[in-house]
């Protein structure tokens, strides 16, 4: 049995067959429990993803989106973090943070990623062989956040280190100095605002009332929680995928399609958050099955993004698929907030790769992460030769960084 509560089984298994076959035969999958948790359903079609992430009348987000917390009694982040909080409130907190989301507020933050990206792409075509996951990959969406948050560069390094040990939320000690570097910045904010995401938390009103100080530091670290790790995976995804599609890496590098094609493959090829989590507030039919409330159903991104019913071909990387309607963002109210910021991450990362670099080849075997959520590799060795040409002129004209 394929059981999709443990994360071995995302290491020991090729899935492919599995989704198709639930497509097929079995849309609405009761999947067993163990001893310790009840079972949960499992939807894998497009359409009945769109239905059901649109349907807010019988599914909450209130509960939790993730089975962890789902199958143990719900979330303690519910009404207070933006992903975990539903109805009027949830639209007037996404409201705040959307201004800070706007292409108009992101410039400056784009700047910076443009400047990094291309140092860290023409610094790893210079060495000529690095773990491009470690060593160009990781900085990215972190730096992107920290530069969205306006963390100030002395406290990066503290940042990252926590990051990579608090790993999602296991390591409560490192999420407990990220939630206390917050507070601090916070109370700062508070007092003497910038333009940034925390300063905007810190100073603007939800229900007639400031948030309080564990709203603004929950919704702060739910960022890095949403917005880093899936970045990350996509980048690492995505070379991986041109490494072994070489056809699709030549028309990217060479031309024959456009970037913001490719993004969009890349990200349904990837599906880094292979699935969100809901529960039911009251009793509904799907196919003809009953889903009685309090329920919980999971909804397989990476199954849908393979439908046949939407995509020509789902077992093909095309870069040059159009239309591309993936659900590797979700769908409906809770549609992720940093799509525009991670289509010009993975964007500026492909226009640099493919002006800088001519080709590039495997030179070990990539590492998988271990998780029932995520999905990608944490270790990507890489050989990449140079194109000097276009190199020279990335490397010429910018004093910004
Ligand atoms: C929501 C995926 C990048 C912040 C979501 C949701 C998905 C998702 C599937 C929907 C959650 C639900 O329906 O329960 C991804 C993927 C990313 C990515 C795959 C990268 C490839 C980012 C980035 C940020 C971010 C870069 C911010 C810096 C958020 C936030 C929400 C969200 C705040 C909650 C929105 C709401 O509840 O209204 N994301 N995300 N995400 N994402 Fe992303």
């Amino acid at each position: 049995m394929i059981d999709l509560a443990d994360p071995d089984t995302f290491l020991a298994n090729d899935l492919t067959d599995f989704w198709r076959h639930l497509r097929h035969e079995q849309p609405v999958y009761r999947h067993p429990g163990t001893a310790q948790t009840g079972g949960f359903w499992v939807l894998s079609r497009h359409a009945d993803l769109l239905a059901v992430y649109r349907d807010t009348e019988h599914f909450t987000s209130e509960r939790g989106n993730m089975l962890d917390t789902l199958l143990h009694g719900g979330d303690s982040a519910s009404g207070r973090m933006l992903v975990v909080t539903d109805g009027p409130r949830h639209r007037e907190l996404r409201r705040v943070l959307l201004r800070a989301f706007a292409p108009r507020a992101l410039r400056v933050v784009v700047e910076r990623l443009q400047a990094s990206v291309r140092r860290l792409v023409l610094d790893a075509a210079r060495a000529g062989s690095v773990d491009f996951a470690a060593d160009v990959a990781s900085a990215i969406p972190l730096a992107t956040i920290c530069d969205l948050l306006a963390v100030p560069d002395v406290d990066r390094a503290r940042i990252l280190e926590w990051t990579s040990a608090a790993h999602g939320s296991e390591n409560w000690l490192a999420v407990n100095e990220i939630l206390t570097y917050f507070a601090g910045l916070a109370r700062q904010r508070r007092d003497t605002p910038h333009s940034d995401v925390i300063s905007l938390l810190a100073t603007s009103e939800v229900d007639g009332k400031l948030l309080e100080e564990d709203e603004i530091i929950l919704n702060c670290y739910s960022l890095i929680l949403g917005g880093n790790e899936t970045t990350r995976l996509s980048m690492i995804g995505g070379v991986l995928a041109f490494i072994e599609n070489p056809e699709q890496w030549a028309a990217l590098r060479d031309g024959l399609v456009e970037v913001d094609s490719a993004v969009e493959e890349v990200l349904r090829w990837t599906s880094p958050t292979m699935y969100m989590g809901r529960s039911v507030k009251s009793d509904v039919v799907l196919h003809d099955t009953e889903i009685k409330a309090g329920d919980v159903v999971t909804l397989w991104n990476i199954a849908a993004n393979h439908d046949e019913a939407v995509f020509d071909q789902p077992e093909r990387f095309d870069l040059a698929r159009t239309p591309n309607n993936h659900l590797t963002f979700g769908h409906g109210q809770h549609f992720c907030l940093g799509a525009y910021l991670t289509r010009i991450e993975l964007s500026t990362l492909f226009e640099v790769l493919r002006t800088a670099v001519a080709d590039i080849a495997l030179q070990g075997t990539p590492v998988r992460i271990h998780s029932t959520m995520l999905t990608g590799y944490s270790s990507l060795p890489v050989s990449l030769r140079p194109n000097p040409e276009g190199a020279a002129r990335l490397a010429a004209p910018t004093t910004s960084d």
